[in-house]
């Protein structure tokens, strides 16, 4: 098939193109800077800023795309403006992107998304038929969950293009936030990331390779809806961080009194510790006819 891979730059995008490569697709990457794709093994490239509306409508019809895979976000750095411009990648990015998908007459449309965005009610994993904490209580939350439902409705919704979502788990492996370099995980080796007394958030991991797994998998099965896309080891926080300290040769976490966490911490991360809840994958496995290759963070979240 005919890929257009917007993000192929990205840890996702990077691990993605060798595999759609190596299954006979034709892979032509839209980037905002050519220099970012050196060295990347593709079959063309098209320029535009996501966020250029014009600019990706000229860009796309001419790869003449079956499918367009959306893998765009800006968490890099971690920043505020980051956030904002991730949000606008998954309001404003998906629309320029649907948009050229249709003129190009693509067949379908795979868009990366997000399995924590899930309201904290119920179980310790949800499955996709769980809300979306759109009323989280902190406004940068909020947002950003608000920008995911709104992505996931426009891929949805597209009048005569069929969307896929994938609802990746927290990301890890060479080049994310847990690698040892990475922010977190250079925040843990230090003992700088303390566990608060109820430490009772459950994060489903993913593997960045299995991401890539899975967007193959998402070209190839042409499934429409919503697919968590997550380990097969759900785990609370009391579980995964001292593992992940250890693991990392790093001193076991201190505890942090649960009234302190929200201020230290910061919202989100406190969120993720005490209250999260998991995703399960059973509905990826069964109609996109994949299942992660690291079915467990345990050995590997340090890094491989
Ligand atoms: N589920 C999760 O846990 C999750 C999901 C996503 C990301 N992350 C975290 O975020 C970090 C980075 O991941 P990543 O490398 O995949 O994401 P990234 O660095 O944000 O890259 C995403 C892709 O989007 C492209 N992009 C961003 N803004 C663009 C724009 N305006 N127009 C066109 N292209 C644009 C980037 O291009 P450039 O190369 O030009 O920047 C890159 O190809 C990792 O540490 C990962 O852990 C986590």
């Amino acid at each position: 098939m005919r890929v257009l891979l917007a993000g192929a730059t990205g840890r996702v995008g990077r691990a993605l193109v060798p595999r759609l490569r190596a299954r006979g697709h034709h892979v032509t990457a839209l980037v905002r800077d050519p220099s970012r794709a050196a060295g990347l093994d593709l079959d063309g490239v098209v320029v535009a800023d996501a966020l250029d509306g014009a600019a990706v409508r000229a860009a796309v019809p001419p790869a003449r795309p079956d499918v367009v895979v959306h893998q765009l976000t800006a968490l890099r750095a971690g920043t505020p403006d980051d956030l904002a411009h991730t949000a606008r990648l998954r309001t404003e990015g998906t629309a320029h992107l649907i948009a050229a998908a249709r003129a190009a007459g693509a067949a379908r449309i795979v868009a990366q998304s997000i399995a924590f965005a899930t309201a904290p009610h119920g179980g310790r994993v949800l499955t996709e038929d769980a809300a979306l904490y759109l009323d989280a209580p902190d406004p940068g939350w909020a947002r950003t969950v608000d920008a995911v439902a709104d992505l996931e409705r426009q891929v949805l919704g597209a009048p005569d293009l069929p969307g896929t979502v994938l609802r990746y788990g927290t990301l890890y492996g060479p080049g994310t936030l847990y690698d040892r370099a990475g922010r977190l995980g250079g925040a843990v080796a230090r003992g700088r990331l303390p566990l608060p007394e109820t430490a009772a958030g459950v994060t489903s991991f993913l593997h960045v390779e299995d991401a890539a797994r899975a967007a193959v998998a998402a070209v190839e099965a042409a499934a429409d809806g919503v697919f968590n896309v997550t380990d097969d080891d759900p785990a609370e926080a009391a579980v995964w961080l001292p593992e992940y300290a250890r693991l990392l040769g790093a001193p076991a976490p201190r505890t942090l009194p649960a009234e302190l966490a929200e201020r230290l911490l910061g919202w989100f991360t406190a969120y993720q510790l005490t209250a999260l809840r998991g995703a399960a994958n059973d509905r990826a496995r069964q109609a996109l006819d994949w299942k992660p290759a690291v079915p467990s963070w345990r050995a590997a979240l340090a890094g491989g």
